[in-house]
């Protein structure tokens, strides 16, 4: 085995991946695939992750598809069972689920925040608690990555997002509250920071990108004066997931082109 395989090669490991059907998720099950590991695949749109699916065997690994709607706990242990059925002992989780609804705070309607809640906070903690239970168990430690944002450590100068925010920074503390707790098991819990990368969650369906104007403030935002490009998530998630970042727990790791620093 190579050095850098030892280091971040993944190599039959299990990870299962929540956000799996399109941006991000995807991109975070297509890196944990090309290091080698086993990858489960949950999101409510079957076919999506059927195409995933077919795309990662390529690669060598095995994938199990478990359709599931994250908001719903039965459906969610269903979806962790069968893919522990399937591939084996989940190492790493990776909950990527996320919705973002708009609206000014002084209209935001109780829908839009217990769906934001219920999709990005409290699904999160739901499946961490679950594969928590089974990492402590089973003794081998494990990884827990969160797919949190920015705008939970920042209050967004360009987007109406209110419930958005508060999840994502329930999810930043949730994340080192898990961190300090579960450290004594070997089980590492960290989240990621992404600021703005063109996805469903933030491209204009109607013209298939991120909206001109929309672009224009964001990059105004960014240091790096432009929007993350695909893959530039990827290397972030490997070395949290790596066997090599064992030492590496509670942090939220912005993938943002500058724009926590300012
Ligand atoms: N794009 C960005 O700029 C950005 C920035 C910061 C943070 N993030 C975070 O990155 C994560 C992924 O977002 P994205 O940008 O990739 O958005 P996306 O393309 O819209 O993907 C959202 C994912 O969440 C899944 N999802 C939503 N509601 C669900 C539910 N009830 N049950 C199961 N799955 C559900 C969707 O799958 P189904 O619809 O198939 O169920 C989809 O796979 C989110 O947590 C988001 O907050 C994104």
């Amino acid at each position: 085995m190579g050095d850098l395989e030892q280091l971040f090669g993944l190599k039959d490991q299990v990870a299962l991946v929540t956000g799996a059907s399109s941006g991000l998720g995807s991109e975070a099950a297509r890196a944990l695939a090309k290091a080698g590991a086993n990858v489960g695949l949950v999101a409510r749109r079957k076919q999506r992750l059927d195409a995933l699916a077919a795309e990662l065997v390529q690669r060598g690994v095995r994938c199990c598809v478990a359709p599931a709607d994250v908001t719903r706990s039965e459906e969610l242990k269903q979806a962790l069972d069968r893919v522990e059925a399937e591939l084996g002992p989940v190492q790493i989780l990776v909950n990527g689920s996320g919705i973002a609804p708009l609206g000014r705070a002084e209209n935001h309607s109780r829908e839009k925040w217990d769906a934001a809640l219920a999709v990005n906070l409290t699904a999160a903690f739901e499946l961490s608690q679950l594969v928590g239970q089974r990492m402590i168990e089973r003794g081998g430690g494990g990884r827990i990555i969160q797919i949190s944002s920015l705008s939970g450590q920042f209050g967004s100068p360009v987007h109406r997002l209110v419930a958005y925010a508060a999840s994502k920074g329930g999810l930043n503390s949730l994340t080192r509250q898990l961190a300090v707790e579960w450290a004594k098991h070997g089980i590492t819990v960290n989240a990621l920071a992404p600021f703005y990368f063109p996805t469903e969650m933030t491209i204009d369906p109607s013209l298939g990108e991120v909206a001109p104007e929309q672009r224009e403030r964001m990059e105004l935002f960014t240091p790096m004066g432009r929007l993350g490009r695909p893959g530039e998530l990827e290397s972030a998630l490997l070395f949290l997931a790596a066997p090599a970042s064992s030492y590496v727990t509670g942090v939220i790791l912005p993938v943002d082109g500058g724009s926590g620093a300012w």
